[in-house]
């Protein structure tokens, strides 16, 4: 049974204890977030420890990895602080705010041998898996330009401060989809950015962050793409199309559509995103082939990011 602790029991932090125990092979051992009753919640139902100073967590408490799903600018301090323990890290994306930090991230993995992994999830949606299997297969011909709209009213109460703040999240909605957008490209068509262009504005506040971005990306081999984000207050949406030179295939929210007989065509699809990256982590301390995203992936995101933020 494999030891795991959480640092960050926010939002994301629940949704991977919850994933750990629908895993028989591993179990949350303890859990740290600076806000005691967060923390206690899902150590709790775990029986695990419960921890306000994650330095005091990994100095009492025997763990195989942990995962980190804290405010961006802490991404480096803390992940460093756990390899130089020996202890393996899951940081959740992105992996940092500059490639400055990636690159420390990395140094401090190689110099300790702990493992550093990065929580990047697209590739476990089945829609996702199914795209990359089309491209690869050429059944609709080559890859020429892939579109992605994805909108929501990002600045609301509901969401966490420091997402709205440049210094604490490394960017706005660029940062924080534009890591998923980019592992999504990334991971479907095996292609990397070779240009950026970019245009990014704030219209509904004065958080110093950007909430509208539109950024036109050069891929290598010729493909393009486009991606829109709005985060003003407008109606969600999450979709990306992949246009080929003989036929289209969409995704929309979690589903698969494949452009047959003159209209798109709902294959449905399934995501439960962090169960599957918590099979691969058990996978990753198993010292398997797992399809875990390395920090150097991880930094290549960061890489297209600081362009535009
Ligand atoms: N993979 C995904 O789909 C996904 C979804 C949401 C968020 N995320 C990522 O997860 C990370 C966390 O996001 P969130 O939405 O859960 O944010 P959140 O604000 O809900 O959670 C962050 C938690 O960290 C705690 N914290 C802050 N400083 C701390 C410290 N020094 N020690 C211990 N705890 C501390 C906060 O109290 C908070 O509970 C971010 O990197 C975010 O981009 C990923």
């Amino acid at each position: 049974m494999f030891k795991i602790a959480i640092v960050g029991a926010g939002i994301i932090g629940k949704t991977h204890s919850e994933a750990i125990l629908k895993n028989s092979e591993c179990e949350l051992v303890a859990v740290c977030d600076v806000d005691e009753a967060k923390a206690k919640e899902i150590a709790e139902i775990h029986n695990a420890k419960c921890y306000t100073d994650y330095k005091k967590m990994a100095e009492e408490v025997k763990m195989d990895a942990v995962i980190l799903n804290l405010p961006h600018f802490l991404h480096c301090e803390v992940t460093v602080y756990f390899l130089e323990k020996g202890i393996n890290v899951l940081v959740e994306k992105p992996m940092a705010n500059t490639t400055k930090e990636c690159d420390e991230m990395i140094e401090a993995s190689k110099k300790s041998g702990a493992k550093l992994a990065v929580g990047h999830v697209q590739r476990y949606y089945s829609a996702v898996r199914e795209i990359k299997k089309i491209i690869e297969s050429e059944k609709y011909g080559k890859l020429c330009m892939i579109t992605e709209v994805r909108n929501v009213n990002y600045v609301t109460e509901k969401r966490p401060k420091w997402f709205l703040k440049k210094a604490l999240a490394g960017g706005g909605i660029a940062m924080n989809y534009g890591a998923h957008s980019l592992d999504r490209i990334f991971y479907a068509t095996g292609l990397r950015v070779e240009e950026v262009h970019a245009v990014t504005s704030n219209p509904v506040s004065d958080d110093d962050i950007d909430v509208d971005v539109q950024m036109l990306l050069k891929l290598t081999g010729g493909a393009s793409a486009v991606l829109t984000y709005c985060g003003n207050r407008v109606p969600g949406e999450y979709e990306t199309s992949y246009y080929f030179t003989d036929g289209a295939v969409k995704i929309k929210g979690s589903e698969l559509c494949l452009f047959e007989d003159g209209k798109y065509v709902n294959y449905g699809g399934t995501a439960n995103l962090l169960e599957k990256q918590i099979d691969e982590v058990v996978k990753w301390l198993k010292g398997e082939e797992n399809e875990l995203v390395t920090p150097e992936y991880g930094k290549e995101v960061i890489g297209v990011i600081e362009q535009i933020v």
